[in-house]
C-alpha cells in the first residue's frame, strides 16, 4: 500500500552468546507505520520494543543478528543496508528520541552548540546561522528563554527540558520523515509527561510527521496516537486503530494490558 512508510515485515532476530549459541528475542514481527499516522508501540519490558526501534536505525547491538525478515523503508530493506546507506538515513530521514535525553547529549558541548552542529552537518550552512535555527527549535518546544537556555550545557536542564531539547533536534532540526521516539516521557514527573506528549502531537501533526512512540503508558496512546502493536515476548500480538484496540481488544494479552492500565475492567 502506497501509504505505508515504513513495514517492519516476518522479523525475527536473536541475541548469539561467546559461546556462539543463539538465544531467539524477536519471533516474526510484522507492522506497517501509515505515513502522517502516530503509531504507539506496547507492550511490557523486554518485549523487544527497543529491540525493534533500533533494528529500523541499525544501532541494535552488535551481538544482535537478525534470523528472517525485512524492514522496508522506501522501498529499501533497512537490514540490508551498508553504513554508508545508513548514515544517510539516520538522522535526516528517520531520527529518534531515547529515554534519557541527558544522556544522549555530549556534556562537554552546550545544548545551542549541539543542535546547530547537527545542523549544519545535515543542511549546511554557517555557524550564526545554524545557532538561530538552534535558538528557533528551543523556542518552537516551548523552552523559555531560548537565547540564555542554547548557552547551557546539558547538565543545567531540566529532566523535562533536556526532553524537549530532545525533540527539538529530532524532529525540527533534523526534519525527518520519520520519528521514532523509545518512552520519551519516562521518568518525568505526570505533568511534564502530558506536556511533552502534547508537543509530540502538535508537532506532528503541524510538521506532517510520521511517528513511532514506543511507550509503556496507554493513557498516553488512548489520547494521542491513531494506531496501536501490540507486543508480548517479541510478538506482535495485535495490531489495529487506538479506537478499536481500546474498544474491541482482541486478543488476551492487550486485554490484560489495558486492564492493568486501569483504563478498562478485567
Ligand atoms: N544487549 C543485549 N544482550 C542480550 N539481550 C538483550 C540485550 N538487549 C536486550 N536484550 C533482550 O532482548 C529482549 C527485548 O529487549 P528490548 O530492550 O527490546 O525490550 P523492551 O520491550 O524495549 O523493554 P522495556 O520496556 O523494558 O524497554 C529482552 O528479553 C532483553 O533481555
Ligand atoms: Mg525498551
Amino acid at each position: 500500500m502506497s501509504d505505508v512508510l515504513l513495514s517492519v515485515e516476518n522479523f525475527s532476530g536473536a541475541f548469539r552468546a561467546a559461546d556462539g549459541r543463539l538465544t531467539p528475542v524477536l519471533h516474526d514481527v510484522n507492522f506497517a507505520l501509515r505515513t502522517g499516522a502516530i503509531t504507539a508501540v506496547v507492550g511490557e519490558t523486554g518485549s523487544g520494543k527497543s529491540l525493534t526501534a533500533l533494528s529500523i536505525l541499525g544501532i541494535q547491538p552488535a551481538t544482535f543478528v537478525r534470523t528472517s525478515g525485512r524492514i522496508l523503508f522506501e522501498g529499501r530493506d533497512l537490514l540490508t543496508l551498508g553504513a554508508t546507506a545508513l548514515r544517510a538515513i539516520r538522522g535526516r530521514r528517520i531520527s529518534m528520541v531515547f529515554q534519557d535525553a541527558r544522556a544522549a547529549m555530549n556534556p562537554v558541548f552546550t545544548v545551542g552548540q549541539q543542535l546547530a552542529e547537527v545542523f549544519r552537518l545535515q543542511h549546511g550552512g554557517s555557524r550564526d546561522a545554524a545557532m538561530a535555527k538552534a535558538i528557533d527549535a528551543l523556542r518552537r518546544v516551548s523552552i523559555p528563554e531560548p537565547e540564555r537556555r542554547a548557552r547551557q550545557y546539558p547538565h543545567e536542564f531540566s529532566g523535562g527540558m533536556a526532553q524537549r531539547a530532545m525533540i527539538a533536534m529530532a524532529a525540527l532540526i533534523c526534519r525527518p520523515t520519520l520519528l521514532i521516539l523509545d518512552e520519551p516521557t519516562t521518568g518525568l514527573d505526570v505533568t511534564i509527561q502530558s506536556e511533552i506528549m502534547e508537543l509530540i502531537v502538535e508537532l506532528g501533526r503541524s510538521a506532517g510527521l510520521t511517528a513511532c512512540l514506543i511507550t509503556h503508558d496507554l493513557g498516553v496512546v488512548a489520547e494521542t496516537c491513531d494506531a496501536v502493536v501490540v507486543m508480548n515476548a517479541g510478538r506482535v500480538v495485535e495490531t489495529g486503530t487506538a479506537e478499536a484496540i481500546f474498544t474491541a481488544p482482541q486478543h488476551a494479552y492487550t486485554r490484560k494490558l489495558l486492564a492493568a492500565s486501569l483504563l478498562v475492567p478485567a
